[in-house]
């Protein structure tokens, strides 16, 4: 969607995975205030988005919004300035149908008047589902046009992220939403995390800075485990953050940060992992390549740099992975230096044709960025590794 807006994947916090429908005001403004006292919003995570929850069950006598009082008994114009205070943004969610997913309000037929209340009450993000009755007999897509429209006619930006509608829904979604979710809900559990990451990885196509983002829902960091209900594994963590990033999905986190501890911090906080998938190319990373127990993923960045991910899917065994310039998309002459990124080392010489293998660690990522190497010449030669 050109409107302005998310010309790089959004990068913020979300509700959902901490706190379900149960969410109150307090709690969000504890997230707006660990994000900062963690310094997660200085590194770049500026969107405080608060799910579904917060609505009324019935619209009040003009037919707008009602809040759910008990929970928001400042109302959501005094949150939002509080998190504007904090030099954050805020992002609230409703639905493509009569009713939200939790059955509280959902925006459809009421689209411009709750469109201007979200504007009246400091709305910058709005994520909208696609829960509904089909009672309207409106088509899923003409469902979210309507909000897109009566969001192109405030005078204030809102950046439009739209929930999972059909399989069909990154390619249709571009000229509708700034970025779009590809699967059903993620959780905390690393198969979960593969599986989606399958998913998006089908939408390749569809994507970029001009179009929108293919949103493979948030980052389970702080809780992902390899079996449901397990201990959360900072390796699999790594993957996850890996993966969302080369893939240019919203890095959107799902867990309270005031929880997170220096290790998890340091996932989300990683400079180099966030400006891969900042990167100002905008083009998702895919699957090159699959054995039963591990993947190469591959995907080109400014500069004629080629992000790799060699990634572990088995739970028990190190996997020993090469990294072969046809499966990443080079030349086999290419030369080119390389750096493992979450390492923060360059690694010694440079590289034709192939490297490796690297040891993994089971559900663990290597992470490289492949550059080509710098010669007199280079100012005479644009290298265009994937021609
Ligand atoms: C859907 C969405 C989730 C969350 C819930 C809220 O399931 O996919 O991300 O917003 O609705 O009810």
């Amino acid at each position: 969607l050109e409107n302005g807006l998310g010309r790089t994947p959004p990068m913020g916090w979300s509700s959902w995975n901490a706190e379900g429908v149960n969410i109150t005001e307090q709690e969000i403004r504890h997230a707006a205030d660990a994000l900062v006292a963690t310094g997660l919003r200085d590194a770049g995570y500026i969107y405080v988005n608060l799910d579904d929850g917060w609505a009324g069950w019935e619209r009040d006598a003009n037919g707008d919004l009602t809040v759910d009082e008990a929970s928001f008994p400042s109302g959501i114009r005094s949150l939002a300035d509080y998190i504007h205070s904090k030099g954050l943004k805020f992002g609230i969610y409703s639905s493509a149908g009569p009713k939200a997913c939790s059955g509280r309000l959902g925006s459809l037929l009421h689209e411009d008047q709750d469109a201007r209340w979200f504007a009246d009450h400091g709305v910058d993000f709005l994520k909208y589902d696609s829960c509904d009755d089909g009672k309207s007999g409106l088509g899923v897509k003409e469902r979210f046009v309507r909000m897109r429209d009566a969001l192109a006619k405030l005078s204030r930006p809102i950046y439009f992220a739209m929930g999972y509608w059909n399989e069909d829904t990154a390619c249709a979604a571009g000229p509708v939403g700034n970025s779009w979710r590809t699967f059903f809900d993620i959780y905390s559990d690393v198969n979960r995390v593969f599986l989606t990451a399958d998913k998006n990885n089908e939408y390749a196509a569809c994507q970029g800075p001009h179009f929108g983002w293919n949103d493979a829902d948030a980052l389970q960091i702080g809780r992902l485990s390899v079996k449901p209900g397990g201990d959360p594994d900072l390796e699999a963590e790594r993957t996850q953050m890996t993966l969302w990033s080369i893939m240019k999905s919203p890095l959107i986190i799902g867990y309270d940060p005031s929880q997170m501890g220096s290790k998890r911090l340091a996932i989300l906080k990683n400079r180099e992992v966030i400006a891969i998938n900042q990167d100002p190319l905008g083009k998702q990373a895919t699957k090159r390549f699959n054995s039963s127990d591990w993947d190469v993923w591959a995907g080109p960045l400014t500069g004629g740099r080629v992000v790799v991910a060699l990634v572990n899917r088995n739970r028990d065994a190190v996997q020993q992975i090469l990294v072969d310039w046809r499966t990443v998309g080079l030349e086999s002459d290419a030369r080119m230096t390389a750096r493992d990124v979450w390492r923060g080392a360059n690694l010694p010489g440079t590289h034709a044709t192939n490297m490796g293998p690297f040891p993994v660690a089971p559900h663990g990522t290597v992470l490289l960025i492949l550059s080509p190497v710098q010669s007199p010449w280079s100012s005479f030669w644009t290298w265009e590794p994937f021609g």
